[in-house]
């Protein structure tokens, strides 16, 4: 059901400039006018590519999809030889900036042509493709299409994933490429559980609920969504622990930064796997336990840290998260996701822009200005932020209508 009217200010500006920086080839360009991001994310297009159908825009989204399915068909060689060379491939390189070779990564991201990106990132990223295979499937049940022009890329993908899914990898920030990481995992669950029902594949939807399983099992104490997925019985369950020391790295756009985390480290886009886009129920305990854990810990207003230790551009407050926080509020709370709205509307630049993040309440105030000499001012606006903020808005208008509050105290 598509939202109904656009009262909230920043809906039509955001609808335009989505629209106005897609590509003829349906490649959303995640940040225009910041370099680092000419390029289109799978992850960012398919909350946006979900947001414009939610507004009736379907023929946005459906090019979108048809140039997701056109450019995974482009590198399936790379999954056909991840199949044939399955046990050599997830040994690994050694290298932890580089946990699969590439020859076997589908990539983060993409020219707008569905070129690979050239020069170095941190490409193996499996979050965005769960998020693509639960955006496809909402876009098919929305507009009612037949699935059979992208069955062939959304299996691919799942081969993909059921091979990939339990080696460590880069998170949704593009870091942290030594570990295993829940929102990943959620992402990943979610999407072979859609299209699993949507191509009626047994075994996809097995894979999903083993995830799942897991996942359930890791929080803790049996009701919050940690950052990383413990790499042993022995870390799991124990606050204190630091990671190991080969896992002490970050990556930022590719940038090597040390910083040990703690085994029970919380993480902000597990907020992007709270409804929709992860396995877990509005009304399961580890949904609400782990929002209210973030709206405790990284949560300044309306606006949501990446993580406590975030020192890209000094570690300031992600609008992307807030749209996030609204979406899962408006299920529990929708005076809360109100109020979160407000607030991304008063981040928005006088030409009702939104970035990536704030450079306010930043958590390592000292790093903002390394990353601006090397990249200039944080990119915006940032199609994304938009994109949240739209699905955002729509979850609270339904959530008004049907106005269930679950307490979150
Ligand atoms: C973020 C990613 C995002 C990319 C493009 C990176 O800085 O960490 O989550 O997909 O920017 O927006």
């Amino acid at each position: 059901m598509d939202a109904e009217p656009l009262q909230r200010p920043l809906v039509d500006v955001s609808i335009d400039l989505i629209s106005q920086h897609q590509a003829p080839t349906g490649a959303y360009i995640a940040a225009p006018g910041y370099d680092a991001y000419a390029y289109c994310w799978i992850r960012d297009g398919a909350f946006t590519a979900d947001a414009m159908d939610t507004y009736g825009h379907h023929d946005s989204a459906t090019s979108f999809h048809h140039w997701t399915a056109r450019t995974i068909k482009r590198h399936a060689h790379k999954v056909d030889l991840l199949e044939a060379e399955t046990d050599l491939a997830l040994r690994g390189t050694g290298d932890p900036l580089r946990p699969l070779d590439d020859r076997y990564v589908l990539h983060t991201r993409f020219t707008v042509d569905g070129n690979e990106g050239q020069g170095h990132w941190g490409n193996f990223q499996l979050d965005g493709y769960g998020f693509w295979l639960t955006s496809i499937a909402r876009h098919l049940t929305l507009t009612a299409t037949d699935p059979a022009p992208y069955r062939d890329a959304i299996d691919l993908v799942c081969r993909y994933l059921t091979l990939t899914w339990e080696h460590p990898c880069f998170d949704s920030w593009e870091e942290y490429p030594p570990r295993r990481h829940t929102t990943t995992w959620a992402a990943v669950a979610k999407g072979l559980s859609d299209s699993g029902q949507l191509l009626d594949n047994s075994t996809t939807v097995a894979t999903s609920e083993e995830i799942t399983r897991r996942l359930v099992g890791h929080a803790k104490p049996g009701s919050t969504l940690l950052k990383f997925v413990p790499d042993s019985a022995a870390e799991a369950h124990t606050s204190t622990t630091k990671t190991p020391e080969s896992s002490e790295l970050a990556v930022a756009g590719h940038e090597r930064i040390g910083r040990p985390l703690a085994a029970d480290t919380i993480d902000g886009s597990a907020l992007l796997v709270l409804g929709t886009y992860g396995p877990l129920p509005p009304a399961d305990q580890i949904v609400s336990g782990t929002l209210r854990a973030i709206e405790r810990t990284l949560v300044i207003d309306g606006g949501v840290h990446r993580y406590l230790e975030d020192e890209y551009y000094g570690g300031g407050l992600w609008i992307v998260l807030a749209g996030a926080l609204a979406c899962a509020q408006a299920e529990h709370d929708s005076r809360r996701a109100n109020e979160v709205l407000d607030w991304i509307e008063t981040q928005a630049d006088p030409n009702g822009h939104l970035g990536e993040q704030t450079d306010t309440h930043l958590r390592k105030p000292e790093s903002l200005k390394p990353w601006i000499n090397r990249w200039g001012p944080p990119a915006k606006p940032l199609l994304w932020s938009h994109a949240m903020y739209l699905l955002g808005v729509a979850a609270t208008e339904s959530g008004n209508k049907n106005s269930s509050v679950v307490s979150m105290s």
